[in-house]
């Protein structure tokens, strides 16, 4: 593996390693993505073995430039365009009916394809000159936490991926909303980076998953994810410092009160603030970056408060869930 800097001979580089089949881990506004040629089915077979990812999930496609989704979805519908004129280039993953040409290994034999184009100017950079649509899930190992920084991609992939593009830690920091519009009504499968509230503003219909109550209409919805390897507790909005964590534990809180009242009682040995000013925007691009950092640490637990539930509050909130959800089994 090798790690490469956004320079442009570096670029070129990542993009004929793509073209030629290779692993290459890119930045996007997001989380990094392990991007590989979508038209290549050994390169995709090398995703799915690198991450440990069973085949039944299926990968979005990129693409560096909005028009260039029709080569592998149906756009005809005008609500589809709509969507992606607001929001591309962006975080959000339209999934759509899929063209014949795109590999059943992508979208594990599915009839619909999820394919987003991101705004990170090197992710488009290299796309583009790679000249084919790339597949990328976020490049962590199956069930992890997910990267948002070179070096969380080395420590974890290492050499399962032959280069890394350094573009420095993602701005948004949580992976794409992914939006299925194959179906009415319009069904968010995953909260994040764009929020249920500005998805309304465009289309008032847009209706939330709910795993609890739907049939799975998204092969991915794990009830555990993002996980890191010490254990996750998750406490309610404002209730972190209720909590009765077990041996030596460490916190995410989000806002100066919640690290005062936490500080008070002492009950965490550690205490990270996700935003001070309680920014959930800020909170979600600091939220895996920090999740890695405490997870170095020698706790017995890990805990994290739930943020309110809306804006990217809910893609906060899903994150930690899932990440509980598998911390504690
Ligand atoms: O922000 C992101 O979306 C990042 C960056 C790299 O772009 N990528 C990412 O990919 O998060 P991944 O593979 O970690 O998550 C893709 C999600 C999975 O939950 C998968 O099940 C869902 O998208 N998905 C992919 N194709 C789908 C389809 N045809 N129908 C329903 N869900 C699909
Ligand atoms: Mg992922």
């Amino acid at each position: 593996m090798r790690i490469l800097s956004t320079g442009p001979e570096d670029l070129a580089l990542a993009a004929k390693a793509i073209r030629d089949g290779l692993l290459v881990a890119i930045p996007t506004e997001t989380v990094y993505g392990l991007g590989a040629n979508a038209w290549d089915t050994r390169a995709l077979a090398r995703v799915f073995a690198a991450k440990d990812r069973p085949s039944f999930d299926p990968l979005i496609i990129h693409v560096a430039r909005p028009e260039a989704a029709e080569e592998v979805a149906e756009l005809d519908a005008l609500y589809v365009r709509a969507f992606m004129e607001r929001f591309w280039p962006g975080p959000l993953t339209l999934v759509l009916p899929k063209k014949d040409c795109v590999p059943d290994l992508a979208t594990s034999g599915l009839a619909t394809v999820a394919v987003r184009c991101p705004a990170h100017p090197v992710a488009r950079e290299i796309i583009r000159l790679a000249g084919v649509p790339v597949a990328a899930p976020s490049a962590n190992p199956f069930g992890r936490l997910s990267p948002t920084k070179a070096a969380h991609v080395a420590a974890f992939l290492g050499d399962r991926v032959d280069y890394i593009v350094d573009g420095g830690s993602c701005a948004v920091g949580v992976e794409s909303t992914v939006l299925d519009l194959s179906e009415r009504p319009p069904l968010v499968l995953r909260p994040g980076g764009i929020s249920l509230e500005l998805l309304r503003e465009l289309a008032p219909g847009v209706e939330l998953f709910d795993r609890v109550s739907s049939s799975p209409r998204a092969p991915g919805q794990l009830p555990s994810h993002y996980a890191p390897r010490r254990p996750l507790r998750v406490a309610g909005a404002g209730r972190l410092h209720e909590a009765q964590p077990s041996g030596r534990a460490a916190a995410l809180c989000f806002g100066e009160e919640a690290r005062r009242r936490c500080e008070e009682r002492g009950v965490f040995a550690r205490v990270v603030d996700l935003s001070p000013g309680r920014d959930p925007i800020e909170a979600a691009a600091a939220l895996f970056d920090r999740l890695h950092s405490l997870d170095l640490g020698d706790w017995d637990e890990l805990w994290a408060e739930r943020l309110p539930e809306e804006g990217l509050g809910r893609a906060v909130n899903d994150r930690l869930n899932k990440a509980a959800a598998k911390g504690s089994s």
